[in-house]
């Protein structure tokens, strides 16, 4: 593939309306900023772009929770943000706001242009109206019971306690929680983006086009998109916060947040260019440009569907990539605001980052482990003991003591300058671990270009390891006792740390897209300038000149503590606030049923092989019913599997599982399913997916 002349770099614009959490850092930001470290280091045109998203019904929301108006939350929540994310060496080139003037500009011009070409449809429907507030009621400010579950604070929008995504129509008993009053049906008029006459160009452009080149759960939820068929989006709502509906007959209208907050990206873009000096419009009309978006699963659809639509229809370029990450939990359950159920940034800042104890060094110890159990095909999980043995046991143990190693031992036995290297000693180890360094440069380039940073990640540490096992071989602390009777030993020694040195150096590159601050500090001892990070440095073999003196080593990373850890979890648990879901039910400890004895020849008859979701719709008139399209590797498949009631269709794609493919197959409400999916069900009848530890090639053989 030829190389895109410029990249523009997004993350989702995260609400000023509360502190965000690391589940958030994980997702849209860390993965964003080392895709573009590694585009600079590249020394590729790129610009990295976010801000505040400061409209939508949650700004009013907690302006009237912390007792005081909008401006002052969006005033409080950017700052905080912006100053999150900077401590935590997310380098965007701009923090933009979507409350600045030239948001709104921009959004009302790009209204209009779609406007002026009947882009839009006008229909006037009924919409919940509270009579006492004299107000049209956004989803949010509705609460009623949910029709699913039952639950009886359910939002108009969603089910905080099963989840489902609701309407207000379908609440039963409906509340405004403005007043407390019953609302009442009023006709209102509004903007609606006909997503159904998008449709060919949206099959064509994301199945077609990037049906293979984008994640399998971006594209899947796509395809159940449209599949379920795509209907016209209001783009305007009955709100007096946001952006204003530009046109006479649209009075006390403003635009749909989902709407403004992504031409955010390109105001964000725009105020770049006017702070740099530089031309905005290539970015967002050149066909050279790579666009790519790193948002959480919960904003695909408006990033790889409704988006693009409006970008289509506005003349930009679209999206190369959407890079949409899965959902991170934390020590066993999901990540909640509402219940308070979270780590947010401030919270890490405030206990490791402004800490006397080496706090610098902890802001790579997060970005370590983040990327490690970054959720790229599936949700992952935080645990803080998961953290600790990140941090001991890779970083620390294996990374770290590599550099330190080499640096003390250059000090005792080479001087403390770089040894020169003797061909006429070199043997194989030593050849074969400096032609290693261009072999991981060309793979963590792929990972990296193809969006595979965990992977990327592991190859560097992977590659610190093999120099510690050179190391381990080599022994030069042992050649060096007898240096009297075999003064020839020196040259070995000497070619060891030579070859030590230079992979260190090595590492310093590699490692800077994920831990910036780390590969610095690398740099401060090899007394080497910053420009040595360049990529087309990577993979070389004298980095470092022969007879150059370094500096003494400083630890890269402390160990993380026991009590830190246990001090964290406590905090968590006891800031915790109970779910506002009725308690739950103790279960009775009982024995599971145990079916008669088979003999192996009954067992060796199931032919048993892993697969991945590739997509999921729910089957029409059947409660239970998934369909599922299956990848068997050799083969698709169509199964139906009885977990309808437990799994968001969308939320299950990509999901590895293993499938009884020789099952007869069966054929329910129409359909034929061919295979079953193994799940595991736990006391309080809950699913899980039965799958391998590791990602693996689906129509691998399970026994
Ligand atoms: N504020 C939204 C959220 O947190 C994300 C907006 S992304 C943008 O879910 F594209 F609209 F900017
Ligand atoms: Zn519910």
């Amino acid at each position: 593939m030829q190389q895109p002349k410029r990249y523009l770099i997004t993350s989702a614009l995260p609400y000023a309306n509360g502190y965000k959490h690391i589940g958030h850092l994980a997702g849209a930001y860390l993965p964003a900023d080392t895709y573009v470290r590694y585009l600079r280091a590249q020394q590729r045109d790129v610009v990295f772009v976010c801000g505040s998203d400061e409209h939508g019904t949650a700004i009013p929301i907690q302006a009237a929770k912390e007792n005081t108006t909008p401006r002052a939350i969006i005033d409080k929540y950017h700052e905080i943000c912006k100053k999150n994310f900077e401590d935590l060496g997310i380098s965007f080139d701009i923090y933009h706001r979507t409350s600045e003037p030239l948001h709104h500009e921009t959004s009302q011009e790009f209204f209009t242009y779609l406007n002026d070409r009947n882009e839009f449809q006008v229909f006037e429907s009924e919409q919940y109206y509270d009579e006492e507030a004299r107000t049209f009621l956004a989803d949010r400010y509705i609460k009623g019971t949910c029709p699913n579950c039952g639950f009886n604070q359910a939002y108009g929008d969603q089910c905080e306690k099963c989840g489902k995504t609701l309407s207000p129509d379908e609440l039963i008993n409906p509340v405004s929680t403005l007043s407390g009053m019953t609302p009442v049906k009023r006709p209102t008029k509004h903007w609606y983006l006909p997503l159904d006459k998008h449709e060919g160009f949206l099959r064509k452009w994301i199945l077609e086009e990037h049906g293979n080149d984008w994640k399998a759960n971006v594209v899947g939820q796509c395809k159940s998109w449209i599949d379920g068929g795509l209907l016209p989006r209001a783009v305007t709502r009955d709100l007096d916060w946001g952006i204003k509906v530009p046109l006479t007959d649209a009075e006390g209208k403003v635009l749909y947040v989902w709407f403004d907050a992504p031409i955010g990206y390109i105001s964000a873009t725009k105020q770049w260019a006017i702070n740099a000096g530089k031309d905005w419009k290539p970015y967002w009309y050149d066909k050279d440009t790579s666009l790519v978006h790193f948002i959480g699963k919960d904003n695909i659809v408006f990033h790889s569907i409704i988006f693009p639509v409006m970008l289509n229809l506005h003349g930009n370029i679209l999206p190369s990539f959407v890079a949409g990450n899965e959902f991170m939990n934390l020590e066993g359950d999901k990540m909640s605001t509402s219940r308070n159920w979270k780590i947010d940034m401030q919270d890490y800042i405030d206990d490791f980052v402004n800490k006397d104890n080496g706090g610098e060094q902890t802001v790579d110890m997060l970005r370590y482990y983040l990327t490690q159990i970054a959720p790229e095909s599936k949700d992952s999980e935080f645990t803080w003991k998961g953290f600790q043995d990140a941090v001991n046991n890779e970083l620390v143990s294996v990374f770290a003591n590599f550099v330190n190693r080499t640096m003390v031992l250059m000090h005792k036995l080479t001087s403390g300058k770089v040894p020169k290297l003797h061909e006429d000693v070199m043997d194989d180890k030593d050849r074969n671990m400096l032609a290693g360094f261009m072999k991981t440069k060309e793979v963590v380039e792929d990972c990296i270009e193809h969006f595979r940073f965990r992977e990327g990640l592991f190859e560097v540490i992977e590659l610190s390891r093999k120099g510690n096992r050179y190391m381990q071989e080599k022994e030069p602390w042992i050649l060096a006792r007898n240096l009297e009777t075999n003064p020839e030993n020196q040259k070995i020694i000497d070619n060891c740390l030579h070859v030590c040195l230079q992979l260190s150096a090595n590492l310093a590159i590699f490692i800077n897209p994920w831990l910036p601050s780390t590969s610095k500090k690398m740099l401060h001892m090899f007394k080497v300038v910053e420009k040595i990070l360049f990529w087309e440095n990577a993979g070389k073999q004298k980095l470092l000149s022969p007879g150059y003196s370094l500096r003494e080593p400083s630890l890269l990373f402390r160990k993380v503590e026991d009590d830190e850890i246990k001090y964290q979890v406590e905090k968590l648990k006891s800031n915790a606030k109970p779910s506002t879901a009725v308690a739950e039910v103790p279960v009775e400890e009982i024995k599971p049923e145990m079916k008669a004895e088979i003999v192996y020849d009954d067992f060796a008859k199931i032919s048993l092989f892993t697969g991945k979701i590739l997509s999921a719709t729910k089957v029409k008139k059947a409660d239970k019913l998934l369909q599922l399209e299956v990848d068997l590797g050799f083969e698709k498949r169509t199964i139906l599997s009885g977990i309808a009631e437990h799994f968001e269709p969308d939320s299950i794609i990509g999901q590895q599982v293993v499938v009884v493919a020789n099952l007869a197959p069966r054929k329910m409400k129409g359909i034929e399913s061919n295979g079953m999916i193994l799940m595991a069900e736990d006391s309080a009848g809950k699913l899980y997916f039965v799958q391998p530890a590791q990602e693996i090639a689906a129509g691998a053989k399970v026994s």
